[in-house]
């Protein structure tokens, strides 16, 4: 029996963070699957629904941006559109296929847009720094279409290869999914040189 399209790309994405703690899938989203959630995305951003991230509690936006400057828009499940029910429904089978081969006991999901105007970055962190327990994985679906090297924006993952520190240097391009162990992988944004746009989801569980 053959697996199907999807599996087989779940499955490379789990090979790839049993043997480095992260992985990279391309054309994990079709194209008109991103056009889609561009739409939505800046929909919802000229209703000036997104906020500026944190690091914390709320009182310390302004310390954070010297961290991060992404503006954030989480996604509830109340209020969604069917672009990002498309985008929802392949990150829970991403969870189902987990937890079914992994026996990861992922028991929750958190999800958000996150843009990055030019200038913008987020400084080298875990995405397990304060009260973050229970994120177990963290998955990255990129949106940006026509992304040359030039843009900068890059995620850079730092990996051990024999005591010695190695950087992975990952372009934000459309369709391409990255997932990497939310506990164990510092990583960083680099300085965006054009609009940045993304979703970023968390697997938790507890
Ligand atoms: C984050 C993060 C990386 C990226 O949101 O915590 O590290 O490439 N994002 O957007
Ligand atoms: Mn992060």
């Amino acid at each position: 029996m053959g697996m199907t399209n999807d599996e087989q790309q779940f499955e490379g994405l789990i090979e790839g963070v049993l043997a480095n703690g992260y992985a990279i899938c391309d054309n994990f989203l079709e194209p008109n699957e991103v056009r889609n959630l561009l739409d939505i995305f800046s929909e919802r951003y000229d209703a000036g629904k997104f906020k500026e991230a944190g690091i914390g509690k709320q009182s310390e936006v302004h310390k954070a941006s010297l961290i991060r400057g992404d503006e954030i828009l989480w996604l509830e499940t109340d209020s969604i559109n069917s672009a990002e029910r498309v985008l929802l429904d392949k990150n829970l089978a991403f969870v189902k296929y987990l937890n079914k081969t992994c026996y990861l006991g992922i028991v929750d999901t958190e999800i958000h847009f996150a843009k990055y105007d030019i200038g913008k970055f987020y400084r080298r962190h875990r995405d397990t720094f304060q009260a973050q327990k229970g994120r177990i994985l963290s998955v990255i679906y990129y949106l940006n279409t026509n992304w040359i090297p030039a843009n900068g924006g890059n995620l850079i993952i730092y990996t051990q290869e024999n005591n010695v520190e190695k950087m992975i240097t990952i372009a934000p391009l459309a369709g391409r999914l990255v997932c990497f162990e939310s506990e164990k992988l510092d990583h960083e944004v680099t300085e965006a040189f054009a609009e940045r746009f993304s979703v970023t989801g968390w697997f938790l569980n507890k």
